[in-house]
């Protein structure tokens, strides 16, 4: 089966499951809160956390509430990142704090981070020993940390004199790696598996997760905005340290320093200004840097992928080919 298929059922599965346990009062606190859920997304995390389990021997019956509790907690992040990136566009729909205001937008946030840990205790109804699920707990938990230190690093990073890649990377293995990580690692706990397979999977997806992270940048600046969903040149208003900015601020001259300097985080700047900052970016040869970048990690995760023996071939097949679309992908 192609992987999208069966990302399209795994989708409606999780969907159907956050729907029946994300319920409450106040009312537009619960719309909020489902705001995003109801507009779409690709639901790679979740995919993740079931083919994980399967790559496991698990069920992928078992792994359908962590599968969500990992979707629930991503998209908890989104909630206050796109307060935090003053972004008005997300999965094709006015963002959260847009409708309801940035006071609920962060109540919906923390509302969603509850549930997540609500949806995955339910494994235990799935006759999952506690032991397991305590361990996937701890998994969500150290994620949840992970990607709060990251989307500090990301806003941190801006007030830093020279931004190296290193440094780049290591914000991008935080606030986006990570979780994937934790998608993976939270399937194959639930199922069972091997110290040796789950290590694996989890580094498999912190490389899978950097490639999906530079690609994101990529897009946010050559992306079609009907296509993805979300702005594009947002990262250039908002001034952020993208692979694309560092590695243009280390290629160009100082006339063109100064002047992409001049745009870069500036909120009032114009659509042509943010249009000529993009130009310099495109100029410098970073896309092209930051797709081979994108493509080195991409590989990497592929070949510790190959290294991960499973009696579910079909599930270790599509888990690569879920590799391949985090790196290419245009949404
Ligand atoms: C968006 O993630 C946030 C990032 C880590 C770049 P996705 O691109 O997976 O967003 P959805 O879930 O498909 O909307
Ligand atoms: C992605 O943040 C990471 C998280 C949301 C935790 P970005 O700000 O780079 O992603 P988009 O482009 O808004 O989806
Ligand atoms: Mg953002
Ligand atoms: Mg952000």
């Amino acid at each position: 089966m192609s992987f999208l298929l069966y990302a399209n059922e795994i989708s409606k599965r999780v969907e159907n499951f956050i729907y029946e346990v994300v319920k409450g009062e106040p009312k537009t606190l619960y719309e909020s809160a489902l705001h995003y859920i109801k507009a779409g997304g690709k639901r790679i995390r979740p995919l993740i956390t079931v083919l994980s389990a399967r790559i496991c021997g698990g069920s992928e019956n078992i792994a359908i509430p962590g599968a969500a509790a990992v979707e629930i907690l991503h998209t908890f992040t989104l909630v206050h990142d796109d307060i935090i990136d003053r972004d008005e566009l997300r999965r094709g729909v006015p963002t959260v704090h847009k409708i309801w205001g940035t006071d609920m937008a962060i109540i919906s946030g923390d509302l969603l981070f509850a549930y997540a840990y609500r949806c995955l205790i339910k494994s235990l109804n799935y006759g999952i020993p506690s032991d397991r699920v305590v361990k996937a707990l701890e998994t969500l938990t150290e994620a949840a940390i992970i990607v709060a230190e990251g989307q500090a690093l990301d806003m941190l990073l801006p007030t830093i004199d020279s931004v190296d890649s290193t440094r780049y990377i290591e914000m991008i293995r935080k606030k986006t790696a990570s979780l994937f990580a934790s998608s993976a690692v939270i399937g194959a706990v639930l199922a069972g598996g091997d110290k040796e397979v789950i290590e694996k999977l989890r580094e498999s997806m912190i490389n899978a997760g950097i490639a999906f992270q530079i690609r994101d940048d990529i897009l946010g600046l050559v992306g079609d905005e009907k296509i993805l969903g979300k702005p594009v040149y947002s990262d250039i208003r908002e001034g952020k340290m993208t692979i694309l900015v560092i590695h243009t601020l280390n290629k160009i001259n100082e006339d063109g320093r100064k002047r992409l300097r001049s745009i870069l985080g500036n909120r009032n700047a114009s659509l042509h200004e943010l249009s000529e900052a993009a130009e310099i970016i495109k100029s410098s040869g970073a896309i092209e840097y930051a797709e081979n970048l994108a493509e080195q990690y991409a590989n990497r995760a592929i070949e510790i992928s190959r290294s991960v023996v499973s009696e579910d071939r079909e599930a270790l097949d599509m888990f690569r080919e879920v590799v391949e679309f985090m790196v290419k992908r245009n949404y």
